[in-house]
């Protein structure tokens, strides 16, 4: 039987979308298309919905997060710089008030210090950083398992 609680918000925060023109040392050469469409796939194969939003505007990524528990089960987000200093974002993710798991494409843990600290994780039941497209399937796998699919 399907999955009901299926509904995976994917947000990413700003300059994400620059995706393609950032260092690749630290994100690679996918695009933000190709990383979108990626996740997609990993969603499908285990029987998830995911729903992509994404903004460089900080109240418009807030107000995303008032309105998530209508849309989506639960969500992965990737705030990008925010993650490391944005209370309100933090406050946000309280609000939402569904599970979520923090993604960073790069290893946020091996760059500049300022990188090492996130707002976010203790809003979180999990952190994946540094596997670039495939730790947002890991993400997914531990909402699912979350979500008791
Ligand atoms: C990032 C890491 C952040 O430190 C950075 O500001 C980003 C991307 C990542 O996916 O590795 O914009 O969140």
């Amino acid at each position: 039987m399907a999955m009901s609680h299926n509904r995976i918000q994917i947000m990413h925060g700003v300059n994400l979308d620059q995706l393609g023109r950032r260092d690749p040392q630290h994100y690679g050469g996918i695009s933000f298309r190709q990383l979108e469409q990626t996740i997609d796939g990993f969603a499908r194969e285990l029987g998830l919905d995911a729903r992509f939003f994404q903004t460089n505007s900080e109240a418009e990524f807030v107000e995303n997060l008032h309105n998530l528990a209508d849309v989506a089960d639960a969500v992965i987000i990737n705030a990008g710089a925010w993650s490391h200093y944005s209370r309100a974002i933090g406050d946000a993710l309280e609000i939402a008030g569904v599970p979520a798991v923090e993604v960073h494409l790069s290893d946020v843990m091996k760059r500049e210090p300022w990188r090492h600290v996130s707002v976010l994780a203790d809003g979180c039941i999990a952190t994946v950083s540094g596997k670039g497209a495939d730790g947002y399937r890991d993400a997914l796998v531990a909402l699912k398992a979350e979500l008791g699919g």
